[in-house]
């Protein structure tokens, strides 16, 4: 760790993806009040560096420009766009307590968390997912551990819609999870639960990394108490 880092870093970092599907019109202020509050909490142990993904509104945006003819690029920057309004939201709900502006890239989110506050951004690069966008964040951030709050309970052995006796994983290793990725689509909006960019950067950075379902308890329950809810991400180290 060089000394930039060693000096400014006053607590753990801890990167949460927080998934799209907790926001949108079905959303109610009282859900978004619940995730500033648990922010607050945890920000008096360590700072949370949270990326909000786009949602039922980003795939409904995206879906009615590819119908009128978008690029798959601008797809993607209409869903970046979504992202950040989530963020936006989210920043209200927290006031002061976290860093005013939503980083645009990432050097605005190093310098975001420079400032010691809880940092919200939405995603950041066309071409990729916010899955991919946080594991970058906490690359750089030098997160201690990155937690994918997402809307499904973790990995599962088969795909339990189809499956009855779906075993969830307590754990899997980077590379098990690639290969279940292979066939993945790399078209906007449907990037799944990880992809091969964020796996790529968890395996190179040995970055910490759990999958859970995005509820507060759990997520509150994954920092401060270890526990191991959903499915952990393994790398050899
Ligand atoms: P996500 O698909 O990552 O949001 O971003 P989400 O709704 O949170 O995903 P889940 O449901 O929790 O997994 C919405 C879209 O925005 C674009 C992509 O097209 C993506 O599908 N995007 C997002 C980017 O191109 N770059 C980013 O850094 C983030």
């Amino acid at each position: 760790m060089d000394d930039h880092f060693r000096n400014s870093k006053i607590k753990d970092r801890i990167v949460i993806k927080l998934s799209g599907s907790i926001f949108g019109q079905d959303t109610s202020e009282s859900v978004i009040r619940e995730y500033a509050d648990m922010l607050s909490s945890i920000n008096s142990e360590i700072q949370p560096v949270v990326i909000s993904g786009g949602g039922k509104i980003a795939r409904h945006y995206i879906g009615l420009a590819r119908a009128l003819g978008s690029d798959e690029a601008n797809l993607d920057i209409m869903g970046i766009d979504v992202s950040r309004l989530n963020a936006r939201l989210l920043l209200t709900a927290l006031q002061d307590k976290a860093y005013p502006k939503i980083p645009k890239d990432l050097e605005e989110v190093v310098l975001a968390a420079e400032s010691g506050k809880i940092v919200i951004t939405g995603g950041l690069h066309p071409g990729q997912s916010t899955n991919a966008t946080s594991a970058l964040i906490a690359e750089i951030v030098r997160a201690s551990k990155f937690l994918n709050a997402t809307d499904v309970d973790g990995i599962y052995d088969s795909d339990p819609n189809i499956t009855s006796n779906a075993k969830l994983l307590k754990r899997i290793t980077v590379q098990q999870c690639m290969r279940l990725l292979e066939n993945d689509s790399s078209m906007a909006g449907t990037y799944d639960l990880m992809d091969i960019v964020a796996l790529k950067v968890i395996e190179r950075s040995k970055i910490p990394t759990r999958i859970l379902k995005a509820d507060t308890a759990n997520i509150r329950n994954a920092i401060e108490h270890d526990n191991e809810v959903g499915t952990e991400i393994t790398v050899i180290r």
